[in-house]
């Protein structure tokens, strides 16, 4: 999957994919990220891309002639499936959208910044508006890196354990069991005994009796799904 990032703030993006598993995706060849400055796109003095809105009110917005100079220049070189704007009043990210994502084979993700971008852009590229919940960032590239993120794991052969990815939080509305490692007993905490039985069965329906607690304890909108 390859996946570009349109920017004004390219060093934001610098480090999240340098390590752990999307730098291993990155290194298998599973996953390209590629980060646009959306300044080199842009035909106006001293590398504006952002102007002061028709009609008057506070902040700026993104003009509309770099952001589609730069995206019809990357759509000369890839077809997209989704052309994502990260902005505040789109759909909430969920666990059932970074499945469905992460079937692609090209995305095309755009961050906003200041008061947002020309409305143009949206009605005539985007295809796909996303939040990542209800709060305000100063710009789109943290919402495009957790994207990312949650997108990229779940590229088959990203994670080791292929099946991890599965007893995910959120993977069939439950939340996550408890999970334990070494050693056994710490300060006479100990690990609750059906984990050490060998006993899969029981194993297995534990995990599930506590994700069920936990989903209704923590997320009870989630059983309603
Ligand atoms: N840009 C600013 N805030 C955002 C949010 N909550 N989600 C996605 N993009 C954003």
């Amino acid at each position: 999957m390859k996946i570009d990032i349109i920017t004004v703030v390219p060093g934001l993006l610098e480090s999240p994919f340098s390590h752990s598993i999307l730098k291993r995706a990155n290194d298998k060849g599973l996953l390209e990220v590629n980060v646009i400055n959306l300044r080199e796109y842009t035909s106006y003095a001293r590398a504006q891309v952002d102007d002061y809105p028709f009609g008057g009110g506070a902040g700026m917005v993104m003009m509309v002639e770099p952001l589609v100079n730069a995206i019809e220049s990357l759509q000369q070189k890839n077809t997209y499936d989704e052309i994502i704007f990260l902005t505040p009043d789109g759909e909430t990210f969920n666990q059932q959208m970074a499945n469905s994502l992460s079937l692609k084979n090209n995305l095309l993700m755009i961050c906003g910044h200041y008061k947002g971008i020309d409305q143009r852009v949206r009605e005539h590229f985007v295809t796909r508006e996303i939040s990542i919940g209800d709060y305000v960032l100063s710009g789109g590239e943290l919402a495009a890196a957790v994207l990312t993120d949650a997108i990229g794991r779940l590229i088959p052969g990203v994670l080791n354990d292929e099946t991890s990815a599965l007893s995910d939080s959120f993977q069939d509305n439950l939340l996550a069991p408890p999970v334990y490692t070494r050693p056994e007993i710490y300060r006479g905490w100990k690990v609750p005994d059906v984990l050490m039985s060998g006993n899969h069965k029981l194993i297995d329906e534990w995990r599930h009796e506590q994700s069920l607690v936990r989903t209704k304890d923590r997320r009870p909108d989630l059983l309603d799904k």
